[in-house]
């Protein structure tokens, strides 16, 4: 058995992982980081338009202030956001994002040379810091040159399988090293999981292919940890057609339209009072996209109907330097010149807002020294709807957070219930599940269903909700959970198999897809991005809580369970963005 040993243990080398890892590593502790890939391939290098902080480097946002940017999140989430943590992001923003200044991140300048920033849905001011489109990618490359700088080792090609723990306290995790194909242990004193989102439950997806949600489902399968609003998943309205791929909203932030098929701008039919209806927030414009499609307002297409975002009307200068990115990849994916020509586009999955509950330390529920940060986690920044922006700003203010709380244990010194046994019999479990599943005892194709599971959820649980279809959903990916038990490999190495590490991680997956389907179910309201046509009402009254799903091994079914939703200094109102319905 290989096995490694170190104070923290980190699992995702993204930025909300790699971030912490630099916070424990400068206090002098050791440090091990995993990851699915070399972190500069990390989803977090796909984040495009920038980060939230009001750091009133303009005109328009010199009376920009944390305050502001907390009313926008909060009003943004549909008053779903722990509102403490969302203070605490918003009064980090601006020193952490200046941190990134200082480290040497290629921000996009303004004419005085101060950190650039643009307007972005559902914000007031328009305080996105950004790096031409590029954002994610320039941060990631500059933390992981100080993790490089700090000599953290990093393991890639590692998929997590499971977290070892005795009497609620984490104290290690077993690994697939996927060259080898051999399974690997690593403990440590506190552990991080920043292993991402998991748009891949969904057909249709902005997200990069290691986004399947590996450490919330292994977090769920534990029994003890739960998902915090799994009925939370976000839509981005425009992501383009048929790649999926992001098209950042800075390109409405920057003053780019949405049109329909007659050419005409179509958001002011939805959003009637609002200044700049193509800003509204990112459920609103996905909702009102797909309604206008179901008027017969889209673009027929061999990929389905579509709609137009225009960014001709703001010239080749200004898309060749602010958004440099868009332009080459609808050139390389869609053969289309967007200086030239309008850009097909549509709503397709982007982010999940639910993830592994934590309070506002990072700490997770249910199991001691055991952190999760970005977007595996429910911190509860955003509530049933993201900013955009704020997904960059969680995962450096929660690295960073996790990082000085797991340093307390460091520091305290106090004994952790560290089991021999317990890492030896977690060890010897992910053997057997490893020889009995290369023993082809099964029947069932992994990949027939892995797209079941996702046609089930973008079918039943997408961007519009109703009664009947969510108890389908439930029943039908009840009998996927069966299925992912019984798989049936056509490939049976245990190195370089993709075939293998898709059923290593589908019983987990098809869980957390029955959280979102039986949540989304029995929230019997409407926010954010969980719309209920049946219930197309907030109510404050009845649902002002946060759903919690545990998983325990000898369930057929999620246990749901709610908290209540933190309110400290903005009761629940309007949003704001007078969306007709
Ligand atoms: O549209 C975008 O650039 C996406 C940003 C985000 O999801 O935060």
């Amino acid at each position: 058995m290989d096995a490694y040993f170190s104070d923290a243990l980190i699992i995702g080398a993204g930025l909300a992982g790699e971030r912490a890892a630099i916070e424990i590593a400068s206090e002098g502790f050791s440090v091990n980081i995993i990851s699915l890939v070399p972190p500069r391939q990390s989803h977090s290098n796909a984040a495009q338009g920038g980060v939230q902080a009001s750091l009133n480097n303009t005109k328009e946002t010199a009376d920009d202030n944390w305050r502001i940017h907390f009313d926008d999140t909060v009003k943004g989430s549909d008053w779903g956001a722990d509102q403490r943590v969302v203070e605490k992001i918003c009064k980090l923003a601006p020193e952490l994002v200046r941190q990134f200044d200082y480290w040497g991140a290629a921000f996009s300048r303004t004419k005085e040379g101060k950190i650039n920033q643009r307007a972005f849905g559902g914000a007031s001011k328009p305080r996105c810091a950004f790096a031409s489109d590029e954002t994610g990618h320039i941060l990631l490359n500059i933390l992981d040159s100080q993790v490089m700088a700090l000599k953290i080792p990093i393991f890639i090609r590692r998929q997590l399988l499971s977290l070892i723990y005795t009497n609620e306290e984490v104290i290690g995790v077993t690994a697939l090293n996927l060259v080898k194909g051999t399974i690997e242990v690593f403990t440590a004193k506190v552990i991080i999981l920043a292993t991402g989102g998991a748009g891949r439950l969904y057909e249709e997806t902005t997200n990069s292919r290691i986004s399947f949600g590996d450490g919330c489902a292994v977090a769920l399968e534990t029994g003890l940890v739960p998902v915090g609003n799994p009925e939370a998943i976000q839509f981005h309205p425009t992501c383009l057609v048929p790649t999926s791929i992001l098209v950042t909203e800075g390109c409405r932030g920057d003053g780019g339209v949405l049109l329909d098929k007659n050419g005409r701008e179509f958001m002011g039919d939805y959003c009637p009072t609002m200044k700049n209806p193509n800003l509204a927030s990112r459920d609103v414009v996905s909702r009102s996209m797909m309604r206008h499609i179901k008027k017969n307002f889209g673009v027929e297409s061999p990929y389905g109907p579509h709609l137009w975002l225009d960014i001709k009307r703001l010239g080749k200068e200004h898309i060749k330097t602010k958004l440099s990115g868009v332009d080459l990849l609808c050139r390389d994916y869609v053969n289309v010149n967007p200086i030239k020509e309008y850009i097909p586009v549509r709503p397709s999955q982007h982010y999940t807002m639910f993830g592994i509950k934590t309070g506002e330390s990072c700490e997770v529920y249910g199991l001691a020294r055991l952190f999760a940060v970005g977007e595996c986690a429910c911190w509860d920044v955003h509530g049933f709807n993201r900013l955009g922006g704020n997904s960059l700003l969680e995962t450096i203010a929660a690295g960073y957070t996790a990082g000085q709380e797991a340093g307390k244990y460091l520091y305290m010194e106090n004994t952790q219930n560290f089991s021999d046994l317990k890492i030896a019999e977690e060890y010897q479990k992910q053997t057997k599940r490893l020889e009995e599943l290369t023993k082809n005892r099964g029947k069932e194709n992994v990949f027939g269903v892995y797209r079941e599971i996702q046609k089930t959820l973008t079918e039943k649980v997408g961007i519009f909700r109703k009664e009947n279809e969510l108890k389908e959903a439930v029943a039908k990916l009840a009998i996927l959970c069966g299925k992912t038990q019984r798989i049936k490999l056509g490939y049976r190495e245990t190195a370089a198999n993709l075939e293998l590490q898709l059923a290593l991680r589908l019983p987990g997956m098809a869980k957390l897809a029955l959280c979102t389907a039986q949540a989304a179910l029995l929230r019997k309201e409407s926010r954010g991005s969980h719309y209920r046509e049946d219930y197309p009402d907030r109510d404050d009254k009845n649902w002002l809580k946060r759903t919690l799903a545990y998983f325990p091994e000898e369930n057929d079914l999620p246990r749901i369970e709610y908290e209540p939703v933190e309110i400290t200094l903005l009761p629940p109102g309007d949003r704001g963005y007078g969306e007709k319905k």
